[in-house]
């Protein structure tokens, strides 16, 4: 049993073949995301890349969103298009395969945790995304990106993408060490992981408890949406 893991960022659609274990079978294969991002070209751009990777059986997706049973309820970092937009049965038609469908962060986050206690992860890319495990069980919908943070800014607008290239990497880092200690006080968790494309940029230190995982993760959670 093949899964064809996909994430879906604000930058780039990555893709990659998981085995049964897990275990990644190909390289991460990426392309720009269409702009604009509607559900259409953004279905083509995953299409293409599956085409080009190997046999599958299933799909797992992640999208940058809240996600309900296969239909997507937000999208602020892609377009207003996706908003009720059933991906899980549109891209199961485009590709013959059974695919569902989670948030970016909460996929990223099961290929990280250790399934034990409280365990948070955030991803710093485009946006700023959430996902919070209690003994391996996740729960759901958490949006702390879209939660006020610090001079009546959201985490999201403190930490995305817009605001380090607009304040530079050094304030960023010192908001970022802000964020961690504010969440730190909120959940009290036993592990903080930290995935996207944007760890790259993290120089401060971190708490011991606090872990920087590979990009990866957000791929590799996929095998994870069918333990069931
Ligand atoms: C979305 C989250 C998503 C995060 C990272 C946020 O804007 O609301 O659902 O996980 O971006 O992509």
């Amino acid at each position: 049993m093949h899964t064809l893991a996909v994430d879906i960022g604000g930058s780039g659609v990555k893709v990659m073949v998981l085995d049964e274990a897990g275990k990644p079978l190909t390289e991460r294969s990426r392309v720009e995301t269409p702009q604009p991002a509607l559900p259409e070209p953004v279905i083509g751009a995953i299409a293409s890349l599956a085409a080009g990777t190997g046999e599958f059986d299933r799909v797992s997706v992640g999208f940058p969103g809240v996600v309900t049973n296969g239909v997507i309820k937000t999208a602020v970092n892609l377009t207003p298009e996706w908003v009720d937009f059933d991906l899980a049965t549109a891209l199961s038609e485009k590709l013959g395969k059974p695919v569902r469908v989670i948030n970016d962060a909460d996929m990223q986050g099961l290929g990280a945790i250790s399934g034990k206690g409280v365990e948070l992860t955030i991803t710093l890319g485009t946006g700023f995304g959430s996902g919070l495990f209690v003994d391996g069980k996740l729960v759901p919908n958490l949006e702390a990106g879209h939660h006020p943070f610090r001079k009546g800014e959201t985490y999201e607008e403190q930490l995305g993408r817009a605001a380090l290239d607009k304040i530079g990497q050094k304030r960023w880092n010192s908001r970022l060490g802000k964020a961690i200690a504010q969440l730190q006080k909120l959940f009290n968790c036993e592990y903080l992981y930290i995935g996207g494309g944007n760890t790259k940029k993290v120089t401060i230190d971190l708490p011991p408890n606090v872990k920087i995982v590979p990009n990866v993760s957000g791929l590799l959670g996929g095998i994870a949406l069918w333990r069931d």
